[in-house]
């Protein structure tokens, strides 16, 4: 039993950056995302009871470092006593990078799973089991703009607004394609157990949802820009004033910052955010996304840029019976 599915990565607005329950996955802080549209990962799951083990190809290659986590995930799908399988998973951007491929591969994988098994679940149950994977691909269960909760026993995400009503353009500089130095699984608890900062970012984070909220009710960019930014830079500032520091940002992220800087002051609507990584994501409005991708493709040492329209939620491409 075969099944493909397809998960798109999201960004979060509002940031989700700590963990309440380090077991169950759950999130210190509510979270405010937008999952995207032509960003993508497709990951196929294959039920092989002949298997000794799980197998992963991840674009094309194995990758036996990347395999304990997808056997977890699986297993919270399927149960501990479920066919090995064969997964292959392919993005069509850089991996491990802050550009949100855990959201999206964990998202498709759950997806798949569920589907090879013939297993009926909700959005909700889906949504539940991606999270408990990786909190932000409980959001990539949903398109447009959601929100993942802090509230309660188990991972809870709403939708808040469907990409029609409010169609927002996200320009991606990607500044350096490697590996990101510590995953944020960990950078997390790091943050957790040693940022002077980590109480009042945990205290303030209600706030920031309340704004980003009634923004995204309303239709208002430059309210919403300014709580992004905001809540972005707080989150780094945790990172940055955890010990180890986390610091994410190359000299071109700076830059990006600067770019974005001055096209605001030029009237352009878009603001910045950047994740648990060095890449810079201007999000605009669609009439601004040509000037945004030119004024981010000419800032020194940004290696690539990705344009997206906001996205709709995982779903099954591709299911085979054997
Ligand atoms: C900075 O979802 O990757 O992108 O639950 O440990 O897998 P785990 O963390 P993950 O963290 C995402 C952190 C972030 C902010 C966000 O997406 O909200």
């Amino acid at each position: 039993m075969q099944a493909t599915a397809v998960a798109q990565p999201n960004i979060a607005l509002i940031k989700y950056w700590g963990k309440r329950d380090l077991p169950r996955n759950l999130p210190a802080v509510g979270s405010i995302s937008i999952t995207l549209s032509d960003l993508y990962t497709e990951v196929a799951v294959d039920l092989m009871p002949e298997l000794p083990a799980d197998t992963l190809l991840v674009n094309g290659t194995e990758a036996p470092s990347m395999l304990a986590r997808i056997s977890a995930c699986l297993d919270r799908v399927l149960g501990a006593q479920r066919p090995r399988a064969a997964v292959s998973s392919t993005s069509n951007f850089p991996i491990a990078a802050g550009l949100a491929s855990s959201a999206s591969a964990f998202a498709a994988t759950t997806v798949a799973a569920a589907a090879a098994a013939k297993l009926p679940l909700t959005t909700a149950e889906l949504s539940r089991l991606a999270g408990a994977a990786s909190g932000s691909a409980a959001r990539s269960l949903f398109g447009g703009f959601a929100e993942l909760s802090n509230a309660g026993d188990t991972i809870e995400v709403r939708p808040l607004r469907d990409i029609e009503s409010w169609p927002l353009e996200v320009v991606v500089a990607i500044t350096e394609t490697g590996s990101k130095s510590t995953s944020s699984t960990k950078a997390m608890e790091i943050s957790r157990l040693t940022s002077p900062f980590y109480d009042s970012w945990l205290q303030q984070q209600e706030h920031d949802l309340d704004i980003a909220r009634a923004a995204i009710e309303q239709c208002d960019f430059a309210g919403l820009a300014n709580i992004a930014e905001h809540n972005c830079l707080k989150m780094h500032s945790v990172m940055w004033a955890s010990r180890p520091p986390m610091v994410y940002w190359n000299t071109t992220t700076m830059r990006c910052l600067q770019t974005v800087r001055r096209l605001q002051g030029e009237g352009c609507n878009v603001f910045f955010t950047i994740d648990a990584g060095p890449q810079v994501k201007a999000v605009c409005l669609p009439g601004e996304v040509e000037r945004v991708r030119r004024a981010l493709a000419d800032t020194a040492g940004v290696q690539a840029i990705m344009t997206s329209s906001l996205g709709q939620a995982a779903r099954v491409v591709a299911r085979r019976d054997d």
